[in-house]
């Protein structure tokens, strides 16, 4: 398959997944699990289509590797890896805020985030009715639109964030987001980073940073940002909660310059 094919084949599975995510939320959520703290969720849902996901897989792509939120690493012997979160933002999933996603990328090589390439990626957020694209070298899309971060901020950056969901860590997630807002209009958290990635790959943010990030949660974001001419860089990356931070090139230069830790 083509880088092409394989991102037409993680679009299509990404829209049945999220279509499958939509109609179980409607049907009510179940908790299944709290996860490194109790704030820490995963759903039935989140189990059940990560299952669907991976059926979809093995099927098409037999000898491909997996790496999923939910379910957990398998070697394969093609030489890609599809990096999977079922569901990003499973807490807004839980209370019915529609900014949740399907997060589907498809990885070339070792797969360590330090040492993959990304071949192509996928985010649907099916209750606000979107799916974003991207094809290495090929450009991101959503409706049949090429996406491009921005680059004039004017009035400041409109910023991205999110906090992890230990409380030990909101203290200097707070500090970062201070130092971030010397070059902010304003900022948002909306609880996807896969879609606020998305956004920012749409030129509807300017930059966005966050710790503590897991591969699946911007795997696919980052294939995206990049292809709409973004820049994300990655800090502290042995560390328990690494530094992704991402923009287009001024914004991004700003906020390393501000919030990177190790620099
Ligand atoms: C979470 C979301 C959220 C981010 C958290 C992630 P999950 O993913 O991406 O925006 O702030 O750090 O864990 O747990 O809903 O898949």
């Amino acid at each position: 398959m083509t880088a092409a094919e394989l991102g037409a084949l993680a679009a299509d599975i990404a829209r049945e997944a999220g279509e499958l995510a939509r109609r179980r939320r409607a049907e009510g959520v179940a908790l299944a699990a709290t996860k490194s703290t109790v704030a820490d969720i995963v759903t039935e849902a989140d189990r059940e289509v990560e299952q669907l996901i991976r059926e979809r897989l093995r099927a098409e792509r037999p000898a491909d590797g997996f790496l999923g939120e939910e379910t957990g690493a398998e070697r394969g012997t093609s030489g890609y890896t599809w990096v999977v979160d079922p569901i990003d933002g499973t807490v807004n999933y839980a209370y019915g805020i529609p900014g949740y996603s399907v997060s589907i990328a498809v990885v070339e090589d070792e797969p360590e985030p330090e040492r993959w390439e990304s071949v192509a990626a996928a985010v649907c957020a099916p209750a606000l009715g979107e799916l974003f694209t991207a094809v290495r070298g090929e450009g991101a899309w959503h409706d049949g639109t090429r996406l491009a971060v921005t680059t004039e901020t004017p009035a400041g950056a409109l910023l991205g964030t999110g906090f992890g969901y230990d409380p030990s860590t909101h203290e200097g997630d707070i500090a970062t987001v201070q130092r971030a807002m010397t070059i902010a209009r304003d900022v948002r958290r909306m609880g996807s980073a896969a879609i606020d990635l998305s956004y920012l790959a749409a030129g509807r943010l300017d930059g966005f940073f966050e710790r503590g990030l897991k591969p699946w949660d911007y795997a696919a974001g980052a294939l995206l940002v990049q292809e709409a001419g973004g820049l994300v860089s990655r800090f502290d990356v042995n560390a328990p909660r690494p530094m992704l931070i991402a923009g287009g090139r001024s914004v991004h230069d700003r906020l390393c310059d501000l919030i990177a830790p190790s620099r």
